[in-house]
């Protein structure tokens, strides 16, 4: 993308966000967990060492946030690949195996511990680290299952430690655009809600390949994926979900092929299989997980028509909210091409969000925004991603978790709660999905 086009996107951005801009100096300002032992920085551990832990709470994190935080410990199951990131983003933490979680804060005593595990576990660390004095920064998932979900709030409450959830699809610049027309008032109270996700067959795949097509280990990409399409619903709306009923089903991945391997690199179909993927070429997947396979048999290429795979590839969920919206959601996992299609209607009008990331016919990364307020008037615009991962969410999360004195004037910081009313959809969607029953809130966890 070319740095005219986002220069354009961000000034638009700016324009448009004036309102929002305007509210925060208004706003009161917070430092997560500053000082809360009398020490300068934050201190730091990390658990859960895979690609999302070395980059977004490693490497971006470490070095260009050093003022405000020190990674004091890292901890993974697979203690090699720890160490391998340890390397990866050039710290002193030490590291540890994950049975050694306890001795890790005992001996490091930090402030919070960031969890990045694998997303059945996140609970477990979650828990055990408000138990022993930190605050938690959980990334979403918080939970794939409604006991782990009142495990957390349970926890929170009796330890008086706060956890937070990395929902970085607040801090992107469509998000933010959202909530300001949202918030205007402009298309009145919001009666319905259709809300549509594609992934292709590269970054759709993806996630057959690993743990999360494993409703086990992730829940199932409606807890897995699409909790960060619920949290953004829920956000903008500033409303709970009371009733969920869904209807899905496996119909591309795990057992719809003929054949199957193990993993890509020793597959005897790797001619005959559209979907034969090389890690050998990408460098540092082969520093993080294939040389550190011996230790956990993780195989980060593995097939995508493995018959354990149970997580639905496609589906809908209806979601009732308490305020009297309706949401209409559907993800597709094996699509030609990416993106979202997500469209609010209101008393007094339409705002029409069309999200395209990554199209090869495109020549940019944009949203296409329209706002419709009555039969003869409608106007659109378009707004650009930031430079950076996802668009530039990613730094603003992080800004708002570690730099002193931030503002919240759109409540981007989330909670607990917000992490388990997110799960909880689609939590209650797979539920749904099974039973063909309407499955209501109230009757998973007690807020
Ligand atoms: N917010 C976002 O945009 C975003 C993006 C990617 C991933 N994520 C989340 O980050 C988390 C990690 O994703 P990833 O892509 O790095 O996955 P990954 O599989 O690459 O890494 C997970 C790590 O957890 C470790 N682990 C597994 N079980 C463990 C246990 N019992 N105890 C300690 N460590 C254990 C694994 O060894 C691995 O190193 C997931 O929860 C995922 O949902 C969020």
């Amino acid at each position: 993308m070319s740095t005219k086009k986002l220069n354009r996107g961000r000034r638009e951005f700016v324009s448009k966000s004036s309102k929002a801009i305007a509210l925060l100096s208004f706003a009161p300002t917070f430092s997560l967990a500053t000082n809360k032992k009398g020490k300068e920085k934050i201190r730091l551990v990390l658990v859960g060492t895979g690609v999302r832990g070395l980059h977004s709470w490693g490497i971006t994190l470490v070095d260009p946030y050093a003022e405000y935080i020190e990674m004091v410990g890292l901890c993974d199951i697979n203690k090699k690949r720890a160490e391998v990131v340890k390397k990866m983003i050039g710290t002193k933490a030490k590291t540890y195996h994950s049975s050694e979680f306890d001795q890790m804060i005992k001996e490091q005593n930090p402030d919070m511990a960031i969890v990045t595990t694998k997303d059945s576990v996140h609970v477990d660390y979650i828990v055990r680290a408000m138990e022993l004095g930190c605050d938690v920064i959980s990334e979403k998932p918080i939970a794939t299952d409604e006991m782990q979900c009142q495990r957390i709030l349970d926890a929170e409450k009796k330890n008086g430690r706060k956890v937070y959830v990395g929902f970085n699809v607040r801090y992107s610049n469509d998000s933010i655009e959202m909530k300001r027309v949202l918030d205007s008032g402009e298309i009145g109270k919001i009666i319905s809600i259709e809300y549509q996700e594609y992934l292709n067959t590269a970054h759709g795949a993806s996630y057959f390949r690993r743990w999360h097509g494993k409703s086990k280990y992730s829940g199932s990409l409606f807890v897995h994926k699409s909790s960060h399409h619920f949290d953004l619903i829920n956000w903008l709306l500033n409303a709970d979900p009371v009733e969920v009923r869904a209807m899905g089903k496996l119909s591309f991945y795990g057992s719809n092929n003929e054949f199957r391997g193990k993993n890509c690199r020793n597959c005897e179909y790797v001619d005959q299989c559209d979907f034969y993927w090389d890690i050998t070429k990408n460098q540092e997947f082969m520093k993080l997980y294939v040389d550190c396979e011996t230790v956990d048999h993780y195989y980060r290429d593995g097939c995508v028509w493995d018959d354990e795979i149970d997580s639905p590839d496609s589906g809908s969920v209806l979601v009732q909210y308490d305020n009297g919206t309706q949401l209409n959601y559907s993800l597709n996992a094996y699509l030609p091409y990416e993106g979202q299609k997500i469209s609010f209607s209101g008393e007094k009008g339409r705002l029409d969000v069309r999200l395209y990331y990554d199209q090869p016919w495109l020549d940019e990364v944009k949203s296409e925004f329209r706002l419709t307020t009555d039969r003869k008037t409608t106007r659109s615009w378009v707004i650009y991603p930031d430079k950076g991962e996802h668009g530039g969410a990613d730094v603003r999360i992080k800004d708002n978790f570690f730099k002193p004195d931030q503002e919240d004037a759109i409540g981007q910081r989330a909670g607990s709660r917000a992490g388990v009313l997110s799960s909880i959809i689609g939590i209650a969607a797979l539920k749904s999905i099974k039973s063909g029953k309407p499955v209501k809130i109230k009757d998973l966890i007690k807020l």
